[in-house]
């Protein structure tokens, strides 16, 4: 028998960790088409019908492909409507990951967060986060108190290029403390990883100081849990004593610093609807089930089929593989590194579930209320087909009095849904992005001419300023 010697090939390609087994068509369209489309849509890419985007960037939100595994679970669910096996198993999962007593399930992550913040928060209350999403703060302020967001420094400069842009300033959490005073407090909210500051991670060192200040002044810690694997993954490779530790053993002892959790499982759940308030306090739990069952369903399903129960119960640990964690963190600097090589200015460094371009920065001749980064998500659609979302002054823009504020920043965010998209997707998307950054010269801003007075970017209308 002959003795092969052969050295060992050290990869740089982080490839999908995943074969493709049941393939989705995509329709192109020409520039013409889309133009009249987005015309048609109010130019608001919200109102676009999906078959008419050829890569859909729009949300990571409930986007994703289910694992075989995630559908066998989902044939076999059990459909009672008490005392689901479903129910149980997801139970099961979530005191595993998080640790968490209770588990309140529902069909989505806003409703856990109007249960949480209409059980909890009143006229005249204060909620600190690093930064609210906006259901976050929409539901805050729905129960009549104030959303304030206070992250550190570095998380409002797009080019800072800290580890962990997404923690608390703790100096104003304690101050905000100090000034409203405890019981005006009901919750402390921490967001992992901060979406709407670029997907940037909250340091574990981050969640035991905010865990502190809360538990010293007797007030509750929450997380808004939608992308802790993410987060876990970021604390692995960056944190100190975190590069041997698993993201699960990472994930479970960030929860344990906090008293509960509100969860979308359209995001690192791995399933297309699902969520689920999380805590432990007895009592709490008992006056969040009261309006579950009003709103949601009752507790053993709450909003969610006993498929979809299973789908998340199995894709939450999904979320937590390395393999898995490692390609989706890649694909997201992949197309960052591309951009940034072309000048494209982005929010640094990548997060963990999208791109986010800096359009302040890019089109200073486009004034915020202009609404720069609503111009270049429109340019990239008009030129790819590609569909992002803006975050900035459309969304934030407005106050709860009515007036116009410019936002912290305006972002394009180009959201990649979870195991969708393969590396040739990516190039093309790079060049179509490069090649609008080229032409920015040519942009224009944009007016709204029609609009809700709340969460108004889902079904404004605007149109182009010349
Ligand atoms: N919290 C964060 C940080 C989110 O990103 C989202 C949703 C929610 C709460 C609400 O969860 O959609 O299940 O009700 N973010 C999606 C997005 C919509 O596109 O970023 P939901």
């Amino acid at each position: 028998m002959s003795k092969v010697e052969l050295d060992e090939c050290a990869t740089k390609t982080i490839i999908e960790p995943f074969r493709i087994r049941s393939v989705e068509p995509i329709r192109f369209t020409d520039m013409g088409e889309r133009r009249q489309l987005l015309s048609d849509a109010g130019y608001n890419p919200f109102l676009l019908k999906a078959g008419d985007v050829l890569i859909d960037l729009l949300t990571d939100s409930g986007t994703g492909a289910m694992s075989a595994d995630q559908w066998s679970g989902m044939v076999a669910s059990d459909e009672s409507y008490a005392g689901s096996s479903s129910y149980y198993r997801l139970e099961e999962a979530v005191h595993d990951i998080t640790g968490f007593k209770h588990l309140i399930p529902t069909h989505q992550g806003r409703a856990a967060e109007n249960i949480l913040f209409t059980t909890i928060a009143g006229e005249g209350d204060v909620v600190p986060n690093n930064t609210h999403f906006d259901t976050t703060r929409a539901h805050v302020e729905h129960a009549g108190a104030e959303a304030r967001d206070m992250i550190i420094k570095e998380g409002k400069k797009p080019s800072s290029r800290h580890p962990f842009k997404g923690n608390m300033d703790i100096e104003q959490l304690e101050q905000t403390i100090d000034e409203v005073g405890r019981e005006r407090i009901p919750v402390i909210m921490l967001t992992v990883t901060n979406n709407s500051g670029g997907g940037q991670p909250v340091s574990m060192a981050n969640v035991k100081a905010v865990s502190e200040i809360a538990h010293r002044h007797d007030i509750p810690l929450f997380i808004d849990a939608c992308r802790f694997a993410e987060n876990a993954w970021f604390i692995k490779q960056r944190e100190e004593g975190y590069a041997d530790k698993s993201p699960k053993e990472i994930a479970g002892e960030l929860f344990s610093y906090a008293d509960g959790c509100t969860m979308s499982a359209k995001k690192d759940g791995m399933a297309n609807i699902g969520g689920f308030l999380a805590l432990n306090s007895d009592e709490l739990a008992k006056e969040c089930r009261n309006l579950e069952i009003l709103t949601e369903g009752f507790p053993t399903y709450g909003g969610m089929a006993g498929y979809d129960m299973e789908a998340v119960a199995r894709g939450l640990y999904e979320a937590l593989n390395e393999d898995y964690l490692r390609y989706r963190v890649r694909s997201i600097a992949y197309l960052g590194d591309q951009l940034r090589n072309a000048g494209v200015p982005i929010v640094e460094p990548t997060g963990g579930h999208a791109v986010y371009i800096d359009a302040k920065k890019m089109l200073p001749h486009i004034p915020p209320l202009q609404y720069p980064a609503w111009a270049f998500n429109n340019a990239l659609y008009l030129l790819g087909g590609i569909r992002g979302v803006e975050i900035g002054s459309v969304m934030f823009g407005r106050q709860p009095d009515g007036s116009e504020k410019p936002a912290n920043m305006e972002l394009v965010r180009l959201a990649f849904p979870r195991r969708v998209y393969t590396q040739s997707h990516v190039d093309y998307l790079s060049e179509i992005i490069i090649a609008a950054y080229q032409q920015r010269d040519k942009l224009s801003g944009y007016e709204i001419v029609d609009s809700p007075e709340v969460l108004r970017h889902f079904s404004a209308e605007l149109q182009p300023l010349d």
